[in-house]
């Protein structure tokens, strides 16, 4: 008989106290072989990630935190042409791909420290 199994593995992006409260953070955390550039918004003790991707060109919405355009708890902005995106699913609401979305990367916040939370290899047991 085959049972097919998938396992939850985290990996820890950083600190909860590093983002302030209702801004963002750009994070490079390392899964595996590979780096992301990850985009975490907090709101208060809830934390929203995406790939720091615009889906307009492909370009980063910014390059440093210091270039995190956003009105906190609301929308951040691509600084690129200023498509604006909601902060809590990263739907594109006004600019360059209306209807289009940040690619979301699953948070979770434990112990005041910020996880990705994944699924490893489906597999067979
Ligand atoms: S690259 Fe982001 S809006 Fe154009």
């Amino acid at each position: 008989m085959i049972n097919c199994f998938a396992t939850s593995v985290r990996t820890e992006v950083g600190s909860l106290n590093a983002i302030p409260d209702g801004a963002g953070r750009i994070f490079q955390p390392s899964i595996g072989q590979k780096s992301l550039n990850l985009l975490v918004l907090r709101s208060a003790d809830v934390c929203y990630g995406y790939i720091n991707r615009c889906p307009h060109f492909g370009m980063p919405l910014a390059t440093c935190d210091a270039q995190l355009l956003f009105e906190p708890n609301r929308w951040i902005k691509c600084n690129v042409h200023y498509t604006k995106f909601r902060w809590q699913d990263g739907f594109c609401v006004a600019g360059e791909c209306v209807g289009e979305s940040l690619i979301r990367v699953p948070l979770e916040v434990e112990n005041g420290k910020v996880f990705i939370k994944y699924c490893s290899n489906i597999g067979e047991q």
